[in-house]
Order: structure tokens, then sequence, then C-alpha cells
């Protein structure tokens, strides 16, 4: 199945596009035809990520902020439509991992795991999914981290 086509390009919000699977993600896409939106907390990676992109000859943006943040989700989705009036896909790729005992944890760091990695998956999908849901084709659900976020927790995922 073609992810993209020249005369249908898609497109793509990626999180934590800024380095490791989320940067390798972009490319990825990127390379398969899509638009990127690349998200990540370190400004510089993000632009590095968009700029590798579009000096490719793809068609990339950089949304430099904090996913834990529902206004970066909400920035992410609104640069993408600004720019390609849509949104196919996203991967909620950003995330933290710490290591150690959870009785030692101080209970800042253990908030901070709970909104960079799970609070952040439903910021993302609200700012994008109820515009991949408008789209005129099913959205790339083989991109999805998550295989149906609206049913998040509802059956105790
Ligand atoms: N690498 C692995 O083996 C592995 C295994 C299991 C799960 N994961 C998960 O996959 C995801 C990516 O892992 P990785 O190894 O590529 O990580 P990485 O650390 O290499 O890259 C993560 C990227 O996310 C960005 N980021 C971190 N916090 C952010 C925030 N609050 N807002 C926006 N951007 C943020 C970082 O700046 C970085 O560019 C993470 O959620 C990680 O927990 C990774």
């Amino acid at each position: 199945m073609s992810l993209s086509t020249a005369t249908d390009p898609r497109v793509v919000v990626v999180t934590g596009a800024g380095a490791g699977i989320g940067r390798a993600c972009a490319l990825r896409f990127a390379a398969e035809g899509l638009r990127v939106a690349a998200v990540d907390v370190d400004a510089a990676r993000a632009a590095a990520t968009s700029n590798a992109i579009n000096a490719a000859g793809g068609d990339a943006v950089n949304v430099h902020g904090d996913v834990s943040l529902a206004a970066t989700s909400n920035r992410a989705a609104q640069a993408a439509l600004d720019r390609w009036n849509r949104i196919d896909a996203l991967v909620a790729n950003a995330g933290i991992q710490v290591s150690g005992r959870l009785l030692d944890m101080p209970e800042p760091e253990w908030q901070r795991v709970m909104a960079v990695n799970v609070d952040a998956v439903a910021h993302a999908w609200r700012g994008s999914w109820p515009r991949t849901a408008d789209a005129p084709f099913p959205p790339l659900r083989e991109a999805d981290f998550m295989a149906d976020p609206l049913r998040f927790g509802s059956h105790g995922e």
C-alpha cells in the first residue's frame, strides 16, 4: 500500500521528531512522500529534522514545544492545517524514560513521566484526531502507536 502519492500527499504529525524513533519515523514518512510536522521540546532538534526533510526535497515544518502541554499539540495541528489544510496521521512518540524503583521516585518525577508519556498522548490525539476524522479517506492507522485512541481508558488499556 502506498502511504502517500504525488498527487495526493498526506500529512503526518510526529512528536519527539528531533531524535531516535521519532526522527527516524519523520524521515521515513518524508521519504514515502508524506508532509511532516516535526514536534520536539528541543527546538534545534526539531529544526534539524525538518531541515533534513526539506533539504532532501520533502516538505516539513517544525514545531517547538513540550507535548505535556495541550497547547503544543494544538499548535502542531494548527501548523499542519495552516500549511497543508489536512492531517492524516499522528505518531504520538515523544517520551521520557526514567530508571529506578517506583518507591524511590520523587513525586514530581512521577508526575513528569505521567505528563509526558501518558497525558501528552491524549493531548496529541485531541489536537489532531478531530481533523483526521474529517479526512476524505481513512487515516493512516498503521502509523498509530496506540491501537485505537478513541477507546483509550475505556477498556483498561
Ligand atoms: N528506544 C527504545 O528502545 C524504546 C523502547 C520502548 C519505548 N520507547 C519509547 O519510544 C519513544 C521514543 O524513544 P527514543 O528512544 O526514540 O527516545 P529519544 O530520547 O531518542 O528521543 C525522544 C525525543 O522526544 C523529545 N521529547 C522528550 N520529551 C519531550 C516533550 N515533553 N515534548 C516534546 N518532545 C519531547 C526529545 O527531545 C527527543 O528528541 C519514547 O516514548 C520511549 O519511551 C523507546
